[in-house]
């Protein structure tokens, strides 16, 4: 599963305390703390005795905590001799992956009998929990009141997911996808400036069939949409997006809609608008839709024999336009942001396209050319608003990109 929506490279200066506890998942939470590094997030881990049953501490050290623990004395405890206090004046959040139902039965009663107990009786700040246990037990009376005593106490919980889990059982109580849980902290360590607001986001490309197994596109991924989506969400907006047909996984805060047409695509988004204070249109919406040929029943799959081979001739309709369809109907309360996938002429045809379709802002990239635009990790683009304000910016990861759209709503 691709998690290059979640690589967000401007954490430097945020540090994360990662507890791990006793779990066959725990090999997850390694995984956990090489997304984070990639974040630039500084992590210091403590792993439990139990813990230390299935993972061990060089493998952490290895892939670049800076700090790790295993008890509270001893040479497990390191050279500080306040280790219990240390996360919390140094960390700006702290994540438990996995936490079984004994961690969160000592954290629901402020048990501190050991080292991470204890660190997280002292931490104030953001605590996430990610558990991980036999079904049977998390669904036990007493695992559900302590989960429900945790979270009403403003703790973040993640999952636990449905699935099959190690003892062959399956049910809820395995743990959520590792870029669920990275998800969720990197919320956790951001600015909510747009804690209130609700935006929208179209990406990836529309599929336009033609018949029922052929299809006209482009080769949109959608990682740009999916950056704008999830830094949105994690600057604390409510998110929905109505995605055509990509790989992206969204952690579960977001709302998606998933559509395959301009046609589904449009009806989604003006279900969508009127109760939505931003919008942002990624998506590489297919300009024209085939036309089936008369008679044809757009059900079945057309047969070589019954077109002509060397002279195919393929009746295309104009799609709608869903941005310029927005832009129609935006009130004075709301945010229109557009993109502009050029050629040539980028900033008079971004220009052209700001005041045509009823924009605030409109990010305008070169396709075509290396390092930007579609199927790349990377975007080269200039943003225009309607104030007339212009930035130039230089190649940047497209999560990046992102970041920075969202910063520039201040001037609007
Ligand atoms: N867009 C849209 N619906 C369409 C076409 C485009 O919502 N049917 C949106 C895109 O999501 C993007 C913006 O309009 O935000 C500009 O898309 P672009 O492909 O650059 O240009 P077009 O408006 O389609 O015009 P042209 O192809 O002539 O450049």
């Amino acid at each position: 599963m691709s998690t290059a929506h979640l690589q967000f490279p401007c954490f430097l200066g945020k540090r994360v305390h990662l507890g791990v506890t006793g779990s066959v998942a725990a090999y997850k939470s390694i995984e956990l703390l090489r997304l984070l590094r990639q974040c630039q997030v500084a992590v210091s881990v403590t792993l439990t005795e139990s813990a230390l049953r299935f993972v061990g501490p060089e493998s952490f050290r290895a892939l670049g905590a800076d700090m790790v623990t295993t008890s509270m004395f001893g040479p497990g405890a390191g050279e500080d001799p306040f280790v219990h206090l240390t996360p919390g004046q140094t960390a700006s959040a702290m994540v438990i992956a996995p936490a079984t139902a004994n961690i969160l039965a000592k954290l629901a009663h402020g048990l501190a009998d050991d080292l991470l107990s204890t660190q997280a009786l002292a931490f104030g700040g953001p605590l996430l929990l990610a558990p991980a246990m036999n079904p049977a037990m998390w669904s036990a009376p007493a695992t559900q009141a302590n989960w429900r005593t945790l979270l009403a106490r403003g703790t973040v919980g993640i999952g636990p997911a449905v699935g099959d889990v190690a003892c062959g059982d399956t049910g809820q109580g395995k743990l959520s996808p590792v870029e669920h849980i990275l998800a969720g902290v990197l919320r956790a360590l951001s600015p909510h400036d747009l804690a209130g607001k609700t935006v929208l986001v179209t990406l990836g490309p529309t599929r336009e069939n033609w018949d029922a197994v052929r299809f006209l596109s482009n080769p949109s991924s959608g990682l740009m949409g999916a950056c704008l989506a999830v830094s949105a969400w994690m600057r604390g907006a409510h998110v929905r997006v109505v995605a055509g047909p990509t790989g992206f996984d969204f952690p579960p805060g977001i709302e998606v809609t998933p559509v395959t047409s301009a046609l589904e695509m449009l009806d989604a988004c003006q279900a969508l608008w009127p109760d939505s204070d931003l919008a942002c249109c990624t998506a590489a919406v297919c300009d024209f839709r085939p036309l089936a040929p008369k008679n044809a029943d757009p059900a079945r799959k057309l047969k070589k024999r019954d077109m002509a081979p060397d002279d195919l001739v393929l009746r295309l309709a104009a799609n709608p336009d869903i941005l310029r369809t927005l832009g129609e109907q935006k009130r004075k309360d709301q945010i229109l942001i557009g993109f502009a996938a050029e050629t040539e002429d980028l900033m008079g045809q971004a220009r052209f396209k700001l005041s045509e379709k009823n924009l605030d802002l409109i990010v305008a990239n070169l396709v075509g050319v290396p390092g930007s635009g579609f199927d790349s990790g990377t975007n080269t683009v200039a943003v225009l608003d309607r104030t007339g304000r212009v930035e130039q910016w230089p190649e940047l990861p497209k999560t990046e990109v992102a970041w920075r759209v969202w910063d520039l709503l201040r001037h609007l």
